[in-house]
């Protein structure tokens, strides 16, 4: 039975799910892989031209690093299990944390510690569009310094990254935790900090009344909620600086007239918004936070922030920090990115077994050469050969009989243009004939 007629009939074998990988994770056939690829080049890019030099940890943590910071819920997400000897693990939920936990046995490495990373994480959310169990991030942590500069620079890696992989209509949306808790604080509700910042993030997914219930089903007066509401709204973020930001003390006044004047200079303000809806769910952010959003693609493709206890609460020594992570494969939905196809350049088909090693030695030269080139396994007449190659998307057909090698020749066939011509032997051996 030919390959085509198996597919059509696949009974037997394993039942279906089986075949499937497991929920919320999927394959990367080479289209999608070379397509996936192509992002992780673009990307890293953009990181090493900032100075930030790629690393990379284990998938699987020790579940107690894991815990600390990561908030309810995330806690919840993560993949824990124990191994053999009984060791509680789980697997990493994002690199933030254990990029602090590598930096924390390594306190001689110079800081501002840059390092960026395109790795695959783990999460055990319900899986739906843009939702899924193992994902890939990329993103950068600039680890060691409480300067402005520090975040007008990630917000400029962000922005530099973002047109790199061809998304103009990006928006990022910045908060600041320090003077949500200032507010909160003036107006005497501190005390309900999490269940306010649970309503705020469902600002712009559920209607007024839920968002205000979600307030005062926990205890804040129906009036404050409201109040917390409105204030709420996003606006330029000069705007936000020289009201909302002001009126949270000379501190945080200072810092973001500074970084606004750092972020004019280093990629403009023309993709920054503030937006006091945006608290994020991660439980290590101190300060800054933001999230982006593209075109109309409904989920956030990024977020991020500062970070600055992180660090001293594993290694004791105190460490501001911050970065962001992009969601690569919402970044690729939001894009539209198709697969990529890469066939191979030639495809070798020889006519009788002798002239397996003059077909060896063509391909070798050729590889060597930068070429991708397949031989005939020996299965296939010439016909099918060229049915496969063509499905393959292959350019090049080098075709070896015996009639030709006599007189010195092969065929070339270009399967694009639908042409044959002979070329000598010699041609594709250079040196080694
Ligand atoms: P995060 O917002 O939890 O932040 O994740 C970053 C991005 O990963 C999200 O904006 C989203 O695009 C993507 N993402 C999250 N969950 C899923 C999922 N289940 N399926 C597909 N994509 C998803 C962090 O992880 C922080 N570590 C970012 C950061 C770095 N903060 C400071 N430094």
């Amino acid at each position: 039975m030919t390959q085509r007629a198996q597919a059509a009939t696949g009974t037997g074998g394993l039942p279906d799910h089986l075949r499937r990988p497991v929920r919320g994770m999927r394959d990367w056939l080479p289209p999608q892989f070379y397509a996936l690829r192509r992002m992780e080049e673009l990307l890293s890019r953009v990181a090493e031209s900032f100075g930030y030099r790629r690393v990379e940890t284990p998938v699987v943590e020790h579940f107690e690093v894991l815990a600390r910071r990561a908030g309810r819920e995330i806690v919840g997400e993560i993949y824990y299990f124990k191994d053999r000897a009984g060791r509680e693990l789980g697997l990493r939920f994002d690199m933030t944390v254990p990029i602090a936990r590598a930096i924390s046995y390594n306190l001689t490495i110079p800081r501002p510690v840059r390092w960026y990373y395109f790795s695959r994480v783990y999460r055990y959310d319900e899986p739906q569009h843009g939702r899924y169990r193992e994902f890939h991030q990329f993103g950068v942590e600039l680890v060691g310094s409480s300067s402005p500069r520090a975040d007008a620079e990630v917000l400029g890696v962000l922005a530099e990254s973002l047109r790199a992989v061809g998304v103009p209509d990006f928006v990022v949306r910045i908060n600041d935790r320090k003077m949500v808790d200032k507010m909160l604080e003036s107006m005497g509700v501190r005390e309900y900090r999490e269940a306010i910042y649970r309503a705020l993030d469902k600002k712009h997914k559920l209607p007024r009344e839920d968002v205000v219930k979600i307030m005062t089903s926990s205890g804040v007066e129906p009036s404050k909620a409201e109040a917390i509401y409105d204030a709420a709204v996003e606006m330029p973020l000069q705007e936000a600086v020289e009201s909302i930001i002001k009126r949270a003390g000379a501190e945080l006044y200072n810092f973001y007239c500074k970084l606004l004047k750092y972020l004019d200079s280093a990629s403009g303000l023309d993709k920054f918004v503030f937006d006091m809806s945006i608290v994020r769910g991660l439980d290590y952010y101190t300060g800054m936070v933001f999230e982006v959003f593209a075109g109309n693609y409904k989920l956030a493709i990024g977020g991020g922030g500062r970070y600055d206890s992180l660090l001293e609460l594993y290694s004791g020594i105190s460490m501001p920090a911050l970065g962001f992570a992009l969601g690569v494969e919402r970044l690729m939905e939001a894009l539209g990115v198709q697969g990529i196809e890469k066939p191979p350049d030639y495809y070798i088909y020889i006519f009788d077994d002798g002239a397996y090693s003059l077909a060896a030695a063509i391909a070798r030269r050729m590889r060597a050469s930068g070429s991708d080139v397949v031989i005939e396994l020996g299965d296939k007449t010439l016909r099918e050969a060229l049915e496969y190659a063509l499905r393959l998307g292959v350019r090049y057909m080098v075709i070896i009989g015996r009639r030709e090698l006599e007189r010195g020749v092969v065929r070339v066939k270009d399967l694009g243009k639908r042409e044959e011509v002979e070329r000598p032997v010699t041609e594709f051996l250079g040196k080694e004939a």
